[in-house]
């Protein structure tokens, strides 16, 4: 096999790059931002800060954040085209497919998408020019992806859509553009906005997770970043990665009463039913972001009122964190347990649920694929091999020869 390694299903413990962004300590629970502790940053930072911080190293200083945060703003406008595009959609498409269409839509809007002139002008590595397309192509989907998730959200009401504001914070212009009803003096209740920008914040990268890695894979062909980041929303749809935000609340619906809860870990068991928002491939004893959701919970329900379906959760989360089956494999909740207790409470529907994972996570999509943009050598073209276990050589045999 010419000294290829190989491993069963997929990547399932293979480093493919060496990254500066973020890090993952899976044993001791330890997740990291360009070395700030997810802990600090979701206490004294906000998403947009720790956006600038993901993809350019470093925390900006005031003057980096404030050109940084205006070109976001500014880029945060989509063409009135898009409004015909949006209204394509059935009333009761799912706002995942929705926005990973809309995403590679953007893409057909501007030139430098154009993947030959894409390889062109990204190949002279390192050039002001080179990098400025970058930037600006990071500011578009940065701006953007709160501008068309909030299109996805109204466009399901049937509601008009809303122009981004000015002089709200990226999550409050996000919230703005998704509840506004024509008041003239509407602000997002304050709590609520602090909390859903926490929320962004721990979800904006994790390494080389499963979307992340779709976007790499796709950008590494040299397609635009509105395509690979297409990729990346689409495999974030999934239910093992950020439609588990979704499954949880489908999850904790189906059990109904804490008094359920024995049962349905049984059932678990039996591998009859599948315990969402529990365990994970990298963390072997806690995922750091669950601890920071689960304490936001309670802030958020001081404003909302608490959610009937949080009893049944807290029921599971006891239950299955004594039980020796999920022990022993080293499951605990990670970040999708507690995350759509806080959404549902806030108001927003349960398919939307991983559109706001999606949201947060364009800023870490992004934050690797310039990395990968501007690695030494430049990029090339992501192509694993494989271990072939199929037929040996035959010959062809016609129609009439088969029995
Ligand atoms: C995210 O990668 C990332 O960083 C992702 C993410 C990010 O920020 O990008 O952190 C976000 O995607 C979090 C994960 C959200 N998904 C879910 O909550 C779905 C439920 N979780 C499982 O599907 C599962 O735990 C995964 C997909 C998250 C991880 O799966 P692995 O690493 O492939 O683990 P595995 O399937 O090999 O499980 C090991 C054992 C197995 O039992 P045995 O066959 O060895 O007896 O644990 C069992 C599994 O059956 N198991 C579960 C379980 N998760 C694993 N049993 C019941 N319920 C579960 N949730």
């Amino acid at each position: 096999e010419k000294g290829l390694r190989v491993q069963d299903k997929g990547f399932l413990n293979t480093a493919v790059l060496r990254s500066k962004i973020t890090y993952i300590d899976g044993d001791a629970g330890i997740l990291r931002y360009r070395g700030y502790p997810i802990e600090q940053l979701a206490l004294q930072s906000s998403h947009l800060e720790t956006a600038y911080l993901l993809i350019y190293g470093s925390l900006p200083t005031s003057a980096q954040y404030k050109v940084f945060q205006g070109e976001v703003m500014h880029h945060s406008v989509v063409h009135a085209d898009a409004e015909q595009f949006f209204r394509s959609f059935r009333y009761d498409a799912h706002p995942m497919a929705i926005l990973t269409s809309a995403l590679a839509y953007l893409g057909s809007y501007y030139s430098e998408a154009n993947p030959s002139l894409q390889g062109q002008n990204l190949f002279t590595k390192g050039d002001a020019a080179s990098l400025a397309i970058i930037d600006k192509q990071i500011f578009r989907l940065i701006g953007k992806a709160t501008t068309l998730a909030a299109m996805a959200y109204r466009v399901r009401q049937g509601r008009d859509f809303v122009t981004p504001p000015t002089g709200l914070s990226y999550t409050g212009s996000f919230l703005y553009q998704m509840d506004h009803l024509g008041e003239t003096d509407y602000k997002p209740n304050p709590v609520l906005e602090k909390a859903l920008d926490v929320l962004f914040l721990i979800h904006a990268d994790h390494e080389l997770n499963a979307s992340a890695t779709t976007v790499l894979q796709t950008g590494s062909s040299l397609v635009d970043p509105y395509s690979a980041v297409a990729a990346g929303c689409a495999s974030l749809y999934g239910p093992l990665h950020g439609g588990a935000n979704e499954a949880v609340i489908r999850m904790l619906i189906s059990i109904g009463r804490p008094g359920n809860v024995p049962a349905f870990i049984e059932a678990v068991k039996k591998r009859e039913k599948v315990l969402s928002g529990f365990g994970h491939r990298v963390y072997k004893t806690s995922d750091p972001r669950s601890f920071i959701v689960r304490k936001m919970a309670d802030e958020v329900f001081e404003v909302t009122g608490k959610d009937e379906l949080l009893e049944t959760a807290m029921a599971l989360h006891e239950a299955a964190m004594k039980d020796e089956y999920f022990v022993k494999r080293k499951l605990a909740p990670n970040v999708d347990f507690w995350s759509g207790l806080i959404y549902r409470a806030m108001g927003f529907p349960l398919d939307f649920f991983p559109v706001l994972f999606a949201v947060p996570r364009v800023v870490g999509w992004l934050a690797h694929w310039r990395q990968m943009m501007l690695q030494d050598g430049g990029v090339k073209i992501w192509r694993p091999r494989q271990i072939y276990v199929g037929a040996p050589k035959r010959d062809y045999v016609t129609m009439e020869q088969r029995v």
